[in-house]
């Protein structure tokens, strides 16, 4: 069968490929220990929940307007004024059924073939993928272990070229944990206003930063970038909400008509009961985020220092998110012209735990695991990683 161009340009997303094998695992019985997945492991909050069901009893089950309801599109704005002082209105928003959704409307409204889109690396798996499928071309900005994968404006402006469209900045960043600095975001954004590239700032994890370091948007800067600036967000991880569907887009009223009319073609309105659900999400009591970065801080300083006492590892102190992103480099290469690939391979099939190969985010040397999961899972996870490294 011929398939078109546009989808030979891309592959599935690995992380769904280790999601796809783990949950195989699982299902045969192997107690496998699940460090791939990048999903908070706690349950959706009751509130949440409880709005979801009074929805269906309701029977708010029909679609609604393709951009979302105004009732949401309101909290939406609420929410990112009450925590980042941004001034947005409903009609610089557009709901869509995830983030990930967001992004691909966005890369799709913005990207025509022979475009460049600067993307630092180590990145999110989706990003490169959704600028192939546009027929764009990525530059990739290498960020350092030794900086701790902190990205700087002038890596970024060393990158630009006449053909660069779009900037993608993820910060906190999925799979190292980065955070750009404030300082850094602000010269970005200066820099992208002059030079009049679109600049897209996905801050999907923006509400899990650690060390006293202060949550932040790039919404909060002058008012005057935002006609370049589009920010993704999503209830997915801070509400601990992965399957109900529902992420966002800030944008320029022009750039939220633009990724309607495709969105008015393909998936419609996100999911109407999960809309209901994210209103009380973003409006009900905050506890529930704040329970979740308190375990988050535990889990994350339990399994830094655990990594690092594991002899060949060595492992950053991620500023955000839920990932902690080890350097493997000592198990790699030798007769088996082993890679980090492999090394997650064997693991998932040897012993029993899922991690992601930093093959898949852009670099080699490296494996992302998630530490969205019980202390428990956790330790359990290091001790099958301890073992399985010391008979390398
Ligand atoms: C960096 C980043 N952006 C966006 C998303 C999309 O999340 P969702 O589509 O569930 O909102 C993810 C999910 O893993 C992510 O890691």
């Amino acid at each position: 069968m011929r398939l078109s161009q546009r989808v030979a340009r891309i592959s599935i997303s690995s992380t769904a490929k280790v999601f796809a094998e783990a949950s195989k695992l699982k299902s045969q019985g192997i107690d496998l220990v699940d460090l791939g997945a990048g999903e908070p492991d706690f349950p959706t909050p009751q509130n949440i929940k409880q709005a979801a069901i009074q929805a269906i009893h309701k029977n708010f089950t029909r679609y609604t307007p393709t951009d979302g309801i105004n009732e949401l599109k309101e909290a939406i704005v609420y929410r990112h004024t009450e925590d980042f002082q941004s001034n947005y209105t409903p009609e610089e928003v557009l709901v869509t059924s995830g983030g990930k959704h967001a992004i691909f409307n966005l890369i799709s409204a913005l990207i025509d073939p022979g475009d460049e889109v600067v993307i630092p690396s180590p990145y999110w798996v989706t990003f490169r993928e959704a600028v192939s499928y546009a027929g764009g071309n990525c530059k990739f900005v290498k960020t350092t272990e030794s900086e701790n994968f902190r990205l700087t404006a002038l890596q970024i402006e060393n990158a630009l070229s006449e053909k660069t469209r779009l900037i993608l900045l993820n910060s906190p960043n999925n799979p190292s944990g980065a955070v750009i600095s404030q300082k850094e975001l602000h010269k970005i954004a200066k820099l992208a206003y002059k030079r009049n590239i679109m600049l897209l700032s996905d801050e999907c994890y923006c509400h899990f930063v650690y060390g006293g370091l202060p949550q932040f948007s790039m919404a909060s800067l002058s008012k005057t970038y935002q006609e370049n600036l589009i920010i993704i967000g999503s209830v997915s991880k801070t509400y601990s909400m992965t399957g109900w569907r529902v992420g966002y887009c800030l944008a320029s009223p022009i750039l939220v008509k633009a990724m309607l009319k495709i969105q008015s073609h393909c998936t419609s309105n996100a999911n109407s009961i999960a809309q209901k659900a994210a209103v009380e999400a973003l409006l009900g009591s905050q506890n529930s985020v704040q329970t979740m970065h308190i375990e988050y801080s535990k889990r994350r300083a339990f399994i830094v220092q655990a990594l690092n006492e594991i002899p060949g590892i060595s492992c950053n102190w991620p500023d955000g998110a839920f990932y902690v992103y080890p350097n493997v480099k000592q198990f790699l290469g030798g007769v088996n012209k082993m890679t980090a690939s492999h090394l997650a391979l064997q693991l998932l099939h040897k012993a029993h735990v899922a991690v992601v190969p930093g093959e898949a985010f852009g670099t080699h040397e490296h494996l992302r695991l998630s530490y969205a999961n019980s202390i428990h899972q956790l330790k359990e996870g290091v001790n099958r990683l301890k073992t399985f490294f010391e008979t390398l």
